[in-house]
């Protein structure tokens, strides 16, 4: 295969990504898939993905690294930070650079914005995004992209709502991002203080039409295809007071669900606190574990693609 648009890249924000780009990562996320166990052993071969988590995750790490033993990789990592140097007060800087020596391949997750870009201007290796404080999760946003996808059939003309905390939750930013690449109408709902950050979807509402609401409504939800509910970010909350405040703000049951389109999707990058019900899990509407599975299909195609520049 020729012409690797990822081969040996960062993936630092989803905005480096055109139509193009994502569209090839999804064709081979399907080829990929075709794939015998032995044809994809060769892909990672050898090769180690180092992680680094400074902040907690279960679907991120875990897929990243189930994507590198797939592709016959292996992986190195810190995610407890206690039993690493970090905890002596070793900088981020200091911690790239010696994974680097190490990994091929880097993934990121910090609580600083412009964390990634800042460890991509130190490592050789690539650096892959794995959230960068509430700015970005590009490649969340790449396998929501696939899922809508796998779905929906397509992504131009679907109509998006979504829901939860839009001004910390940073997989939302990288989503608005990749679908401005699109013909899709947004609806963004979220609580009064916790509405999108404006300069950070500059320009986003040239490209495709956002309305903003504080409130669900049922006259503007009742069309919409996909539905996408995110939790509030506990964790980025300065004042314990104003997240009590907003907590259990919205809540997605059952009950809610008759409102919408029968075939409306349901997604959540997860983890899911409860902003959908346990209720919902059993509908075909709630695709959101099946959006997690994604997850590793599609970074064992990115990792593979960054890895080699004919992988397929
Ligand atoms: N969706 C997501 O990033 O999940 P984790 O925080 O568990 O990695």
């Amino acid at each position: 295969m020729k012409n690797n648009r990822f081969f040996n890249r960062d993936v630092v924000s989803i905005k480096d990504f055109q139509r193009d780009d994502l569209e090839y990562l999804f064709k081979k996320t399907d080829e990929m898939k075709k794939l015998s166990p032995k044809e994809k052993d060769e892909l990672g071969k050898a090769r180690i993905m180092g992680y680094l988590f400074y902040e907690p995750s279960t679907r991120t790490r875990m897929s990243f690294e189930a994507a590198m033993a797939s592709i016959g990789g292996s992986s190195i990592g810190i995610s407890d930070l206690k039993s690493s140097s970090i905890e002596k007060g070793e900088s981020l800087q200091d911690t790239v650079r010696v994974m680097d020596l190490y990994s091929d391949i880097i993934i990121l997750r910090h609580q600083l914005d412009g964390s990634s870009k800042f460890a991509a201007e130190i490592s050789d290796h690539p650096i892959i995004n794995g959230g960068s404080g509430s700015e970005e999760h590009p490649t969340q946003a790449m396998l929501d992209l696939y899922t809508m996808i796998r779905e929906k059939k397509k992504i131009d003309g679907l109509k998006i709502c979504i829901l939860g905390d839009l001004k910390y939750g940073r997989t939302i930013y990288s989503l608005l991002y990749g679908l401005s690449n699109y013909d899709v109408e947004i609806i963004l709902v979220s609580p009064p203080t916790l509405q999108i950050r404006q300069e950070s979807i500059y320009g986003l509402k040239n490209k495709m039409k956002i309305v903003e609401l504080v409130e669900m409504s049922e006259k503007v939800f009742r069309d919409a295809d996909i539905l996408y509910v995110t939790r509030i970010q506990k964790e980025r909350f300065s004042d314990p007071q104003e997240y009590e405040k907003v907590k259990g703000a919205y809540t997605i049951d059952s009950n809610i669900l008759k409102q919408f389109k029968s075939d409306i999707a349901i997604m959540h990058p997860l983890p899911r606190i409860d902003e959908i019900s346990q209720d919902v899990d059993s509908k075909t509407n709630a695709i959101y574990f099946k959006q997690a599975s994604y997850g590793k299909d599609l970074r064992s195609a990115l990792l593979a693609l960054i890895l080699n520049e004919s992988p397929l």
